[in-house]
């Protein structure tokens, strides 16, 4: 998730409850009264019983899903489930190691050639985790001594590499340009910059404005990362995320993200020149020194790009569902934080009233996530919604009302 500071349940749960924690590790690791929470009410975790698209089973219980990032409804997809089994027949479970030690493998090879072409890079790298790709691209290439420049909003991932790297983090407030403008006008124009942002922030829904980034980035002569996790797919021609949308791709020197929400599999990439990503495999560690993807999860991911461009309509299908939820919120009177994008989030801005709409809505069987400060802004606690492909405008519709039921009982103005 994305985090105004670095984050997780634990840390966001603590925030909730108030609580700091000073006693020596194992104590601290029995004794976490947000872990203690977290395993009484639950709200994260659940176990889910069966899945037919966004039908769900959870404790027996038919449910909604409405918070997973399956924006394109490809994982059941027969012919990405096929390619998964046959990957899985012809080149076994996993290669059992890191690439640079046991080789990469023709499902790798074809999977980074295929997502290179249609992202118009000229190479690609793919990794076990979006989360992996971001912290790893952002680790390796800057270093001590550069100004690494990030939107405050950016995603957990990308926060780590930012640390991990040792330069000189930088923020600027979230999505607003004269912000970066005014920071960049600080910075010494001998130092090496990099700045990176997401493409669609996950929690809040919001678009990167591409255009004044790359405008910005080009006239001081900074790197520019973009991590489309959540645009791939869903924007730009064809699905091939927010650069393309924006008519930047060029202009973008690498672009990373994740298999594991329109491409319905799991692991990352980078795409980029030749040159960054032969870089990159000399000397990131996060791919020098972990295992390759597995042949099923490559061929599954390389399967569901080929979808997506024989069936367009499934990215209409998620633009026309995301603007009917819209509507549905516009007409309750609630804030969705003016998302233009199929991550939508309901800003309830309190903490406890966030957990009560939670429950009422999983109690109205809702599969929704909550996440409160400081997983995002103080104040701005939510409840993340996203829209896939598969709902009908029906499901959507109950959600609303669903919504409206949690917010009365909750005491959120509503209409
Ligand atoms: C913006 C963003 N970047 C990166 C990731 C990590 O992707 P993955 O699930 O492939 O590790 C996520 C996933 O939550 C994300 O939302």
């Amino acid at each position: 998730m994305s985090s105004a500071s670095p984050s997780s349940v634990g840390s966001m749960l603590s925030s909730f409850l108030g609580s700091k924690n000073t006693k020596p590790i194992l104590e601290r690791v029995e004794d976490d009264l947000p872990t203690k929470l977290r395993l009484k009410y639950s709200p994260y975790y659940r176990a889910v019983e069966a899945v037919q698209g966004v039908k769900i089973k959870v404790a027996g219980r038919d449910m909604l899903m409405m918070s997973s990032n399956e924006y394109l409804g490809l994982s059941q997809h027969p012919k990405v489930v096929e390619a998964a089994q046959k990957a899985a027949s012809l080149w076994g479970a996993s290669s059992c190691g890191s690439r640079l030690a046991n080789g990469s493998r023709g499902y790798h090879e074809a999977l980074e050639e295929e997502l290179a072409a249609f992202l118009g890079k000229e190479a690609c790298h793919v990794i076990v985790a979006g989360y992996l790709a971001c912290q790893g691209s952002l680790a390796t290439l800057a270093r001590r001594g550069d100004a690494l420049i990030v939107d405050n909003s950016i995603h957990s991932s990308l926060w780590d590499g930012a640390q991990l790297s040792k330069a000189d983090i930088e923020r600027f407030a979230h999505g607003d340009m004269n912000s970066l403008r005014a920071l960049l006008a600080t910075l010494d124009p001998k130092q090496a910059k990099l700045i990176a942002v997401d493409g669609v922030y996950s929690m809040e829904g919001h678009l990167a404005p591409m255009t004044e980034l790359v405008e910005l980035a080009d006239k001081h002569d900074a790197f520019l990362l973009v991590d489309d996790a959540h645009g791939l797919g869903v924007f730009g021609n064809q699905g091939r995320g927010v650069c393309d949308h924006f008519g930047v791709t060029d202009k973008v020197d690498l672009i990373v993200g994740s298999f594991s929400k329109s491409l319905a599999s799991t692991g990352g990439f980078m795409a980029g020149s030749r040159a960054v990503i032969e870089y990159l495999r000399s000397n990131c560690k996060q791919i020098i020194f972990s295992a390759g993807l597995t042949p099923a999860t490559a061929e599954a991911a390389r399967a569901a790009l080929r979808v997506i461009q024989e069936e367009p309509e499934r990215q209409q299908r998620v633009q026309a569902n995301a603007a009917h939820l819209r509507s549905r919120l516009d007409a309750l009177g609630l804030d969705y934080w003016q998302s233009p994008t199929p991550a939508i989030p309901i800003v309830i801005g309190n903490k406890e009233k966030c957990y009560f709409v939670w429950q009422s809505l999983w109690d109205q069987g809702f599969f929704t996530v909550m996440s409160i400060a400081p997983g995002v802004p103080a104040g701005k606690d939510l409840i993340r919604a996203a829209v896939s492909a598969l709902h009908t405008p029906e499901e959507l519709d109950r959600f609303a009302e669903a919504l409206r039921v949690a917010c009365k009982k909750a005491g959120v103005p509503v209409k």
